[in-house]
């Protein structure tokens, strides 16, 4: 039953808000002591100000997060999970210190699921676009089953993958790339 909160983009997005509602809870609790301690005269009204503040933080954090949620890949990942038809299967194999992949060569558009596990020590699967900047990172714990994340690459280029956890000697070795072409029509 719990599985189709993860297959949708709703579903994820459901489990994110209760992950925030503790903090929101506690946001909520020292405002509420404050304006008791505060305001004593008249104890039961909240001022004006006070209520258009906290209206502005509350409209605010729904508003960012709802902006940026699709930016998290986990959600990302449910949202093309549950609504694109062609995905491409890739299986990323990492070990002391290279990956092995099925696949290298990608296009642009196309949503391509990176399924990754560790044969022997933590590793890193991170992937760099060409400008720099990190598409996204798995960090794979031998032992720990298969992780997966589904990817549309937005430019064409080399991506340069990198293991980011410490795995020994020749960690600063453990590199990799893939390419993304132009649509092919
Ligand atoms: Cu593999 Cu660092």
């Amino acid at each position: 039953m719990l599985d189709s909160l993860f297959e949708s983009g709703w579903g994820a997005f459901a489990v994110l808000l209760l992950l925030q509602l503790p903090f929101m809870l506690v946001f909520l609790f020292i405002v509420a002591s404050r304006t008791r301690s505060v305001a004593k005269p008249n104890p039961s009204s909240i001022s004006f100000a006070k209520t258009s503040w906290l209206s502005v933080v509350v409209i605010l954090f729904v508003a960012i997060n709802l902006a940026s949620i699709n930016y998290i890949p986990a959600v990302a990942t449910a949202w093309m999970q549950a609504n694109e038809k062609n995905i491409t299967n890739v299986d990323v194999t990492a070990q002391s210190w290279y990956y092995e992949m099925s696949q290298r060569e990608f296009e642009v558009g196309q949503p391509v699921r990176f399924t990754a596990h560790s044969v022997d020590t933590v590793h890193g699967f991170a992937i760099y676009e060409p400008g720099g900047g990190v598409v996204f990172t798995m960090m794979l714990v031998p032992g720990a089953g298969k992780s997966s994340l589904i990817h549309k690459f937005e430019k064409p280029g080399v991506y340069k993958i990198r293991c980011l956890e410490y795995c020994g000697v020749s960690h600063h070795e453990m590199n990799d790339t893939i390419t993304v072409k132009e649509k092919s029509s």
